[in-house]
């Protein structure tokens, strides 16, 4: 036997996802079904309708991968599955349809969390080694931590209210950008994105962050209906009715956009210097790894890679197709597990899903 071969299953949002890596690192098969478009039509993501969705595709979307990779279940050296955080009904969906492939092969089952998977996504492309340090942006998280192993993170700061991703989805549906053709298939964080190249980051300036805050966690609540505030207060001003968009709405995504970079920045600083008082990180190969959906955008990448310039760290951000949820980050995680020997499911038909 050559290398040995793991399974991804990733269900705890809104996409369906599953892949099959080998121990070099190769993506031997991979296949997602986005609801991206639902939750952008209906506005967030609903639970029970994105379970319904999971249920619907999870067959399809393993037996793909399978076929891709050329392998049978029986064959694989190990069935990796988000079991937390997420959402239950979804995380359900993931959980149940790895332990039917379990019992029927035989195939130890190990259980993955979803952050840790970001996190150590970076790994399978370049060579990272621990410690490192973190920053996790996505539509259900922000945090920040130090990845000591691959099962040993000390957490930095989270969000204490909106998540990046809800800020930018909120904004987006707010401003009606999904009227815009040039929008058709983004995310909000994407159509935001795309209409701030056109616009001026300081035409309509954010409030301060309040810095009394512990550490390194994060707060968008405020950035976020600041912007929803503003953005009312244009289309009275313009008489704006009905789908139309405000007319200086990339001034507008441009100005929070730049809102949300000072903030992350700011915190990233932070845990720069606390890192580097309490010697956490290696002092001349310090490293960032950027990851989450909401690290995709282009404009956050190149202002966060000024904060890591100056303080000597090199910064890394797996491609947008591996920041985002997908079935491989699932299966390399595994992987990572699988070569340590250690994280196996001890009784995998009774194991449990954590939605926290
Ligand atoms: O990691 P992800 O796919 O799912 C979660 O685990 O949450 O992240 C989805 C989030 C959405 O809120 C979406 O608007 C945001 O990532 N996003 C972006 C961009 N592309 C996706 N946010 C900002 N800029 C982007 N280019
Ligand atoms: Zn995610």
């Amino acid at each position: 036997k050559t290398r040995a071969r793991v399974l991804g299953i990733e269900t705890s949002c809104d996409d369906t996802g599953a892949a099959v890596v080998d121990s070099d690192g190769n993506i031997v098969g991979n296949a997602l079904h986005s609801q991206t478009s639902v939750s952008v039509a209906l506005g967030g993501v609903l639970p029970r309708y994105a379970r319904a969705i999971h249920q619907q595709h999870i067959k399809n979307v393993v037996k793909d991968a399978l076929c891709q990779a050329n392998i049978q279940v029986k064959d694989l050296d190990a069935i990796a599955v988000t079991v937390k955080p997420g959402l239950a009904p979804c995380l359900e969906v993931g959980l149940t349809h790895a332990k039917r492939l379990v019992e029927e092969s035989r195939v130890p089952m190990i259980p993955i969390h979803h952050m840790e998977a970001h996190a150590l996504t970076a790994r399978m492309i370049e060579q990272i080694a621990f410690p490192f340090l973190v920053l996790l942006v996505s539509g259900g998280h922000c945090l920040l931590s130090v990845a000591k192993d691959i099962d040993d993170f000390l957490l930095l700061g989270t969000c204490l209210d909106s998540s990046p991703g809800e800020a930018f989805d909120k904004v987006a549906r707010r401003l009606k950008l999904k009227n815009l053709p040039q929008c058709n298939g983004l995310s909000g964080g994407g159509m935001i994105e795309l209409l701030a190249r056109d616009g001026d980051i300081e035409a309509i300036p954010a409030p301060n962050v309040h810095s009394d805050q512990n550490a390194s966690s994060f707060s968008f609540a405020g950035i976020k209906s600041q912007y929803l505030r503003y953005i009312e207060e244009e289309e009275i001003k313009q008489g704006i009715v009905a789908s139309h968009v405000i007319s200086n709405a990339s001034d507008m995504c441009a100005s929070f956009q730049y809102a949300v970079l000072k903030h992350l920045a700011k915190r990233l600083q932070r845990a720069f210097i606390y890192c580097d008082t309490f010697e956490l990180l290696p002092e001349h190969n310090k490293t960032l790894v950027i990851s989450g959906g909401v690290a995709c955008n282009q404009f956050l990448r190149q202002g966060l890679q000024k904060v890591c310039d100056h303080y000597n760290s090199r910064l890394i951000c797996p491609p947008p197709h591996l920041c985002t949820d997908n079935g491989i980050m699932i299966a390399w995680n595994g992987m990572e597990k699988l070569k340590a020997g250690r994280g196996f499911a001890e009784d995998p038909l009774t194991m449990r899903y954590t939605p926290k």
